[in-house]
């Protein structure tokens, strides 16, 4: 386990925490997933699928996933790092926790070999635009109709 400050730590989510890490994301996102699909992600890059704990429970995690696309910063095929889902629960927002998630999987991610790291984002959720804008992404394009209630998304991308 990392240890960024004495009120939490951050590190490789363990398959006995999958649950946890599901409950928050039923709880904080409207954007669900399989069992399935959370345990390929894991198994496919387990150093980039994270947790935060406080006092031992699990309070947020980001999951993400290494793709081979093609740079936005040149044309030839890079890899990317892809931030798939990222929460916090609420009692525990504005201590640096997301913040800190990302900034380590941009560290593992990197080890990996990306170039770039992108995420999609509703174009309504502020804290989270906030967020990705403090830690140096920019909006490069907007996706009509990408959520399932026809809400836009922005993706938002940096070079790492
Ligand atoms: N209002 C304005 N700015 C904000 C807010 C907010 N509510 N929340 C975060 N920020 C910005 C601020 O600049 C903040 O720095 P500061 O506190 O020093 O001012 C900075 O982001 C860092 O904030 P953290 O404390 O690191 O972020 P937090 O741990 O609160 O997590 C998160 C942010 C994950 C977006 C949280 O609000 C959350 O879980 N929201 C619900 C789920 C969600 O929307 N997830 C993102 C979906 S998109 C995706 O997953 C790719
Ligand atoms: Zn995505």
């Amino acid at each position: 386990m990392n240890q960024p400050s004495a009120d939490y730590l951050v590190g490789a989510v363990k398959k006995e925490e999958l649950q946890d890490m599901i409950n928050i994301n039923l709880k904080t996102l409207p954007e669900h997933y399989t069992d399935d699909f959370y345990l390929e992600l894991i198994q496919k890059f387990p150093e980039g699928c994270l947790v935060a704990k406080a006092n031992g429970v699990i309070v947020g995690y980001i999951l993400n996933r290494v793709e081979l696309n093609f740079g936005s910063f040149g044309l030839n095929l890079t890899k990317k790092g892809h931030v798939v889902s990222v929460a916090v629960l609420e009692d525990y927002r504005r201590k640096g926790i997301g913040r800190r998630l990302i900034e380590l999987s941009m560290g593992a991610m990197r080890k990996r070999g990306c170039k770039e790291v992108f995420l999609e984002v509703r174009i309504s959720n502020d804290e989270a635009i906030n967020l990705y804008k403090k830690l140096g992404f920019t909006i490069t394009k907007t996706i009509g109709g990408y959520y399932t209630n026809g809400e836009a998304a922005y993706v938002m991308e940096r070079p790492i």
